[in-house]
């Protein structure tokens, strides 16, 4: 488990219960859930996000379709969820039966099996994500080393923080802020912090694993083909070279086997940083800035900042709030999915072996009978010391996300440095300060104005 689930929150909801049992849906209820929970996720892309579908689903609020829909079927039936298709899909919502299955993931639990698997192959056939049992175990033990995932602080925090305020003087911002500005710093961060300061301007490599992860998005018919071996020809290359203080400088001392497929794991942590990262810092600005009272606290609290200092950004709780709300109100990983393995009981009820248990994060973060101003973003929801299986953005239990540390660092000295050079103002989407917030906001489409602060 990683660092971040000490950094969790609340207990607002009603406590875990043991057995609550799963309810049967009826076909068309099946139906229903399957097209508002499981379709958007597959048209916006369950590898790299399309534009014009984000667009698309933007305009009719597709998540906020599913929150409707899973919440008419949450009060109809109550208990932990609902079984699908006569109980070959089981779709969760209570805490408690999150749990069982977070806490036994990669072993009865498996992320290893449909689309994500399948897709995923297509770029990285060996990833942790996809293992389970001894190569989990395996590949899991050098990731947490590289990632440092039980430190809040990772020990090469320094640097990185050298590295995004580096970039961040080298943008080139106009009068407005986009998407591209943005992806293009995080491609620059990712690339140094990952590689070293020397792969700064690999822009071929990171547009090779875009286009695989593009065609991943098919799920079916795929294959590797020459960008397949030519990518991970550049990722061998740079790893012969590893950069100082770099995660690459830290694989000679992680442990290690011929089962960990080294150069195999280095991809998730390219796109998790560049893409993932930068999607959910964007968004996290944007709740910064729209909100009056949210910005000012955010201000006071970098008044007394020093940002090349790794405890300094730690301790900045409210940005780690409001990028943690960020992440729990337009989830990135819309959902979570996993397969038994062996035949098994959740939630007092036996599981065939072979059943999809699915977690839909959008509705399970915004459920309005379950959660208090679901809706609107309160940073101080993760200033308390306790776990919520419910709020799975960086996941939970065994498979829970590795890289939650620096995903908290890297993703605060961002938005901190850039709030502390820059007074932005949201142009688009018109967010209305202390309103509750929409359920989709795409990021491709998100702009600010901006002014540069006059700096002493
Ligand atoms: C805001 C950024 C990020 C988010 C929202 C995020 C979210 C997640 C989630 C939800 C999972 C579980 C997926 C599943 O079980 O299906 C996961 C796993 C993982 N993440 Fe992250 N992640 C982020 C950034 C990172 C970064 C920066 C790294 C590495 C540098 C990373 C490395 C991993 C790895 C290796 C796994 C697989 C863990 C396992 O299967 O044991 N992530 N992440």
């Amino acid at each position: 488990m990683s660092a971040t689930q000490q950094q969790v929150p609340i207990a607002e909801r009603r406590p875990a219960s043991g057995h609550r049992g799963l309810a049967d849906a009826s076909l068309v209820e099946s139906l229903r859930v399957l097209a508002a929970g499981v379709v958007p996720a597959l048209l916006r892309g369950l590898f790299s996000p399309r534009r014009m579908a984000m667009k698309i689903l933007t305009a009719v609020n597709a998540d906020g379709r599913a929150v409707s829909t899973l919440s008419a079927l949450r009060s109809k039936y109550d208990g932990d969820g609902i079984r699908l298709l006569g109980g070959r899909i089981v779709v969760l919502w209570g805490a408690g039966a999150i749990r069982e299955v977070l806490d036994n993931s990669a072993q009865t639990y498996a992320a290893d099996a449909g689309a994500k698997a399948k897709g995923m192959s297509h770029f990285q056939p060996a990833a942790l994500t996809l293992s389970r049992d001894e190569e989990w175990r395996d590949r899991r033990a050098f990731t947490e080393a590289v990632l440092a995932s039980s430190e809040r602080v990772h020990p090469f925090a320094r640097r990185f923080l050298a590295v995004v305020d580096d970039e961040v003087d080298r943008m080139r911002i106009g009068e407005t802020l986009r998407w591209r500005d943005w992806e293009r710093l995080f491609d620059h961060i990712t690339l140094r912090v990952v590689f070293g300061d020397q792969a700064r301007c690999e822009q071929r490599l990171t547009a090779l694993l875009e286009k695989l992860m593009r065609q991943s998005n098919r799920v079916v018919g795929l294959r590797h083909g020459d960008d397949y071996y030519e990518f991970y020809g550049e990722v061998e290359r740079l790893l012969r070279d590893p950069g100082p203080e770099s995660l690459v400088a830290r694989i000679a001392g992680a442990p290690q086997t011929y089962t960990t497929r080294v150069v195999q794991q280095v991809p998730h942590w390219l796109f998790a940083m560049r893409d993932t990262l930068g999607a959910n810092a964007y968004r996290a600005l944007a709740t910064i800035v729209s909100d009056a009272e949210i910005s000012e606290r955010v201000r006071l609290e970098l008044q007394g900042a020093d940002l090349s200092d790794p405890d300094s950004v730690d301790g900045l709780r409210d940005v780690e709030g409001c990028l943690q709300e960020a992440m729990r109100l337009w989830p990135t990983t819309p959902l979570l999915a996993r397969e038994t393995t062996t035949e098994t009981t959740l939630s007092g009820e036996r599981l065939d072996p072979g059943t999809q248990v699915m977690l839909l994060n959008v509705f399970n973060h915004r459920d309005p009978d379950d959660l208090p101003n679901a809706d609107r973003p309160a940073p101080e929801r993760w200033q308390r010391e306790q776990r919520d299986y419910r709020f799975n953005h960086l996941s939970n239990g065994t498979q829970d996300c590795p890289g939650g540390p620096l995903v908290l660092l890297l993703g605060k000295a961002a938005i901190a440095r850039l709030l502390a050079e820059y007074s932005l103002t949201l142009e688009h989407p018109r967010l209305e300060s202390g309103e509750p917030l929409p359920h989709m906001l795409d990021f491709f489409e998100t702009r600010f104005s901006v002014d540069r602060r006059d700096l002493p």
